[in-house]
């Protein structure tokens, strides 16, 4: 018999093959199967270098089995599968470098078979071997590479017995195990890889989602923020009309006493001097409260214009007459600079004097002495279809930054407690809201601190000519106010201290007054004597509120003439509609402006004497 490695067979050194050779190669044969159908299924690698080991060492009747893989630098060994050895001999070779001097490691490291026939050999070449099965024992050695596509991926090899000679059968045989077991491993790898990359797919979708729910949890949280927000500034708004209206309540006692007081006649200097200051300190009171209450109605929208025909020019004219002497008093040129003819737009006249005027009031406080203030209107080019009013002065102007945001709410320049021009911040947060109302807009503009300012409002033009209805109108006003005498007037009011001194001014100006402090008092002595006006509050004690008196009296035939005024600390739009729908022909928001009240007695038709 010849060895593949061309070595002749000697019978007495090497053990003969106990079967006959066509029935070992049948044999192999069948293993080679068996071995074919079991890696077919192996799912792992351990799997796979145990169906080589089991069915190799009995097809070759080795002793001594082993798998190896190469580590991906292919530094090092490990063995999947190691039979036949002692327990510690398995664990001590669990991994080696892939330069120890054992055939396996030589086979992966060459890429080529190391067969060793016979014990001496093995003693001599492999010395490390001879130890661990010790000199008088085993005796041949094969290790085979498994090689895929010319690349070593690991080896295996057996160990026998004693020393024998390896035949082309014998090659053949672990030569296509070796390559069993390269396919079933590198398929193993590749099933690995695939699962880590679905496991990596699955990972990185669940942190998608995972991601996803983080960001809708956090929109969901951004929404409740935002809503709360908004609750709060509802509530602020709330909050600040609620104290507008309470401030306002004692507001209207204090000045019809005022009022009681200048109209008593001639005063000591000192008493017309702390009449003064009341008039004026309860004018500004007034103000700031009226300013509170537009401001959360704006921000609630609950602001509705009454527009009607203005001329810009001339509300301008009569604005900038009510600033002239504040400002002419601190020596602050003031100058106008108007077009001749006037210019149509569609406006809230009031409101648009309070935007007018909140700018005027602004370049008085925040220009020094001797310095000059102007307001211009250009005049407006028609195909432009908008106008433009500017106040401008050479005041202490405004840093960019503050520039931007001076018309919000409560925002002002200085912050210091020790503010010295006062203020609540509101005036240009209410020119704002008002003349956005009438579809405009406003900026201002400084050239830095101490360099001036100037606010533009541009508002968009009316385009056709005025009607004679709005010149006849403002001339009946005025004949109406000149024709005012004496009315039977009743009060219907609470607030004792209010009743009584709206009594005493009504009383003065020659009206006979008298006072009920709730509903059905008012209403009782309205029936005993039906008078010309009544002045009704509408938050009354008991069951019958203001609305209630109204609904009583509307529906008596004796009371067909007589004038029902609401009085409220409230201001609202909805509050007027309630009060009309309630039969008030009138509303007038406390504390009552004299002026307001004598214009409105005024429009009542004329008295009979005087038909
Ligand atoms: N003409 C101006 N020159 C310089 N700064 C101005 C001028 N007008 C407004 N500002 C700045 O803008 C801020 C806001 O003005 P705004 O009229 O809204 O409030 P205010 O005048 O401080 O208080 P309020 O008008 O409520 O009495 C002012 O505090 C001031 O810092
Ligand atoms: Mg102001």
């Amino acid at each position: 018999m010849q060895s593949f490695d061309g070595q002749p067979t000697s019978a007495g050194s090497v053990a003969e093959a106990a079967l006959p050779r066509h029935e070992r190669v049948v044999e192999r044969l069948l293993r080679l199967q068996r071995i074919t159908a079991a890696l077919a299924g192996a799912r792992t690698l351990t799997e796979i270098a145990s169906t080589i080991i089991d069915q190799g060492m009995p097809a070759l009747d080795a002793e001594v089995g082993v798998v190896a893989i190469l580590s991906a630098d292919g530094a090092s060994l490990r063995n999947l599968g190691f039979k036949g050895v002692p327990v510690d001999t398995e664990a001590a070779w669990a991994e080696y470098p892939v330069d120890s001097p054992v055939p396996v490691a030589e086979a992966a490291r060459t890429g080529a078979p190391v067969i060793v026939p016979t014990r001496e050999e093995r003693n001599a070449r492999y010395p490390v071997l001879a130890r661990v099965h010790g000199v008088e024992h085993g005796g041949a050695v094969a290790a085979f590479p498994l090689v895929l596509e010319s690349r070593t991926v690991g080896s295996l090899g057996f160990c026998f017995p004693a020393s024998r000679a390896f035949d082309d059968d014998d090659y053949a045989f672990i030569l296509s195990i070796a390559q069993q077991c390269a396919l079933a491993v590198e398929r193993v790898r590749w099933h690995e890889v695939a699962e880590q990359e679905i496991a990596h797919r699955r990972a990185s979708e669940e942190a998608l989602r995972a991601r996803e729910r983080e960001l809708t949890a956090l929109v969901a949280e951004l929404r409740q923020t935002q809503e709360a927000l908004r609750e709060a500034d509802r509530r602020k708004d709330d909050f600040l009309a609620m104290l507008a209206h309470e401030l306002r309540n004692p507001l209207a006692p204090l000045l019809n006493a005022v009022e009681l007081i200048k109209a008593a006649g001639p005063a000591t200097p000192i008493v017309e001097r702390a009449r003064t200051i009341m008039d004026r300190q309860i004018g500004h009171m007034a103000r700031l409260v009226d300013d509170l209450l537009d401001i959360s109605r704006i921000s609630r929208g609950k602001i509705t214009l009454s527009l009607e025909r203005v001329d810009l020019v001339e509300l301008a004219r009569a604005t900038a007459l009510d600033y002239r002497s504040l400002l002419d008093a601190r020596g602050v040129r003031f100058e106008l600079a108007l077009p001749p003819a006037p210019v149509w737009l569609q406006a809230d006249p009031t409101r648009l004097a309070q935007a007018i005027g909140n700018l005027l009031q602004n370049a008085n406080k925040f220009t020094d002495d001797g310095g000059s203030v102007r307001l211009s209107i250009a005049p407006p080019h028609p195909a432009r279809g908008a106008v433009s009013v500017e106040v401008a002065d050479t005041g202490i102007g405004m840093e960019p930054a503050v520039l931007e945001r001076i018309f919000e709410p409560f925002a002002q320049a200085d912050q210091s407690v020790a503010r010295s021009r006062g203020g609540l911040g509101l005036g240009l947060a209410l020119v704002k809201g008002v003349v956005e109302l009438h579809g405009g807009s406003v900026r201002a503009a400084s050239a830095g601190l101490g360099r001036g300012a100037a606010i533009t409002i541009t508002l968009p033009l009316c385009a056709a000519a005025p009607r004679a209805a709005d010149a006849r109108r403002a001339a009946d006003a005025r004949r109406a106010a000149a024709s005012a005498s004496s009315r039977r007037i009743l009060i219907i009011e609470d607030n004792v201290d209010a009743a009584d001194s709206l009594r005493m001014l009504l009383e003065r100006r020659g009206h006979a007054v008298s006072v009920a402090h709730s509903g059905d008092d008012g209403v009782a002595v309205a029936r005993m004597a039906p008078p010309d006006v009544i002045l009704c509050d509408i938050g009354l004690p008991g069951a019958m509120n203001g609305y209630g008196v109204a609904r009583l009296l509307r529906a008596e035939s004796a009371m067909r003439k007589t004038l029902l005024v609401a009085l409220t600390g409230y201001a609202q739009d909805d509050d007027r509609k309630l009060a009309r729908a309630a039969g008030f022909d009138a509303h007038l928001t406390k504390p009552v402006a004299q002026a307001m009240l004598e214009r409105l007695l005024a429009e009542l038709a004329p008295l009979p004497e005087t038909a």
